[in-house]
């Protein structure tokens, strides 16, 4: 049980959460993103301070308040920018909170000039972004690195390929086709999938609660290693 003033049960902690979207500029004016509120993330960070952890925040473009009493705070916007804070930051940590909703794919060529209105349809070539969280799956050494998946199908299936493709401790799932889960809302429902494939069903709960199960598993793997 943790107080709603805090403890201290994570102190001498240090994790690492990334949180909101990636945003791409096609041109100036324009730019492809993914749909993250940043929430998840924020309160992830909320709790880990109140539990006593020093917590770095990397955060893409969100409408949020920076958490009070966070060690260091990180604004991002691409991709390559979070794939540099988290590597910047990686040496650092402990664990790794990966809750950035990254693109997956960019603009190939961006453009200085504002892209003029035609006649007809446009193409935009993409290229694809770089797997911050697989990235780091390669250096993991003994730190924990946590993933999310926001998926409408497939989800086990899809998530014990996210754990070892990207070196995952575990996973947390959440099921886009239930009301009161992922995107823009204060609740949550999630699946935790970990490496051994074990399971774990948790009903809908405010997003603060879901962080506190995410940080109660993080210090277990960290005080059994
Ligand atoms: N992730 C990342 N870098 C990317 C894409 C994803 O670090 N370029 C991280 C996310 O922060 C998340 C995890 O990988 O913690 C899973 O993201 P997800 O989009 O579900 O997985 P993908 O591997 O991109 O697969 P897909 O989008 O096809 O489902
Ligand atoms: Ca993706």
């Amino acid at each position: 049980y943790v107080s709603l003033f805090g403890s201290d049960d994570l102190k001498g902690m240090k994790i690492t959460v990334t949180a909101g979207p990636t945003v791409e500029d096609i041109d100036p004016v324009r730019y492809i993103t993914n749909r993250s509120s940043g929430k998840m993330g924020y309160s992830i960070a909320k709790r880990a301070i109140m539990r006593g952890a020093e917590v770095t925040l990397i955060s893409g473009p969100t409408s949020l308040d920076r958490p009070r009493g966070v060690h260091k705070f990180v604004q991002t916007s691409s991709a390559e920018s979070l794939y540099n804070a988290v590597n910047d930051n990686f040496e650092d940590c402990d664990a790794l909170i990966q809750s950035a909703a990254v693109a997956d794919y960019k603009p190939k060529n961006y453009s200085k000039k504002k892209v003029k209105k035609k006649d007809g349809d446009l193409s935009i070539e993409l290229a694809r972004t770089k797997d911050v969280a697989k990235e780091m799956g390669k250096i993991k050494a003994d730190k924990v690195l946590v993933g999310f998946a926001a998926e409408t199908n497939d989800l086990l299936q899809n998530a014990q390929r996210k754990i070892e493709s990207k070196n995952l401790d575990f996973i947390v799932a959440n099921d886009l086709t239930k009301e009161g889960a992922g995107f823009n809302t204060d609740t949550n429902i999630v699946k935790i999938i970990d490496a051994d494939g074990n399971m774990e069903d948790y009903p809908k709960m405010s997003k603060e609660d879901v962080a506190d199960i995410i940080l109660d598993k993080v210090k277990a793997i960290i005080e059994n290693q």
